[in-house]
């Protein structure tokens, strides 16, 4: 049976007190599942990293960082850096979003530079890819996504792949406005995703877990993660609440027929 990730990203949604409400909520939600073979993660604020590391237990709920800089130390005004999230002892840094590629104008370099850094500093790299609607109604997703893999993973070399974790998020799919990619649409490309890391790592790149996420719901949940290639769902609003969040989890567990306590 495949090993299962679940997380959510917390996006700017959240002060402290809701982060570690939600925090300790879903850490006795989900204390007795087996998380040995179900990872689960949350990316809260900057802001609240630091409370959130001293009451979550992150054997069962890791916490990770929703960006960092590939600097050490400099001037780099409004940056983060690894030194500075490895003193939380946070597990994570997710890197390449939609969001920070889109609003924010990051491109694949500097993503690679930030995987690396995140890779070097000892901290699992969940870098996200993902075509836009235009993209793909030009039939360019495959190439767009094996650009965003190349590139963002340049730097990387296999003895660095145990930390590395992808997640495919379709632009078009991500948030209020957004529609979940259908189940076959999904497995189709995180398919076309495993063989390009295979063809760039070899076989140790099958191993690299790769997660959906895009408008992830109850619904949707179980049939995404049945699909071979899904090892993971990365889930935005439809895990905001520890209850929804957990049932989620539990439902799509179910869904692969696992036993969960
Ligand atoms: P969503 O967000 O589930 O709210 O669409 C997904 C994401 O941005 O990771």
């Amino acid at each position: 049976m495949k090993k299962l990730y679940f997380g959510s990203n917390l996006k700017m949604y959240k002060n402290i007190r809701e982060t570690t409400d939600y925090l300790i909520r879903l850490q006795k939600l989900t204390q007795d599942l087996e998380h040995e073979k179900i990872t689960l993660f949350i990316i809260p604020s900057y802001t609240s990293l630091d409370r959130a590391s001293g009451i979550t237990d992150q054997n069962q709920i890791m916490l990770g960082a929703q960006n960092m800089c590939w600097e050490e130390v400099g001037q780099f005004t409004g940056e983060i850096s690894p030194l500075m999230l490895q003193e939380l002892g946070i597990k994570i840094v997710e890197l390449g979003h939609s969001e920070r590629r889109h609003i924010f104008g990051e491109t694949n370099e500097i993503i690679g530079q930030k995987v690396k850094a995140a890779l070097e500093h000892g901290f699992i790299a969940l870098l996200c890819i993902g075509e836009t609607g235009k993209e793909k109604q030009c039939g360019i997703s495959d190439e767009i996504l094996r650009i965003q893999l190349k590139t963002g993973l340049s730097k990387v070399c296999e003895e660095e792949l145990d930390k590395l974790w992808i997640a495919y998020e379709p632009v078009w799919a991500i948030g209020v406005n957004g529609l979940p990619a259908s189940s076959d649409y999904a497995q189709e490309k995180h398919h076309v995703i495993k063989n390009i890391l295979q063809e760039l790592f070899g076989e140790p790149g099958k191993a690299v877990p790769v997660l959906y996420g895009g408008s992830v719901n109850l619904e949707n949940a179980g049939g995404l993660i049945q699909q071979p290639d899904i090892d993971g769902l990365f889930v935005g609003r439809s895990a905001w609440d520890a209850e929804k969040f957990n049932q989620l989890i539990r439902d799509a567990t179910e869904a692969v027929n696992m036993e969960v306590s």
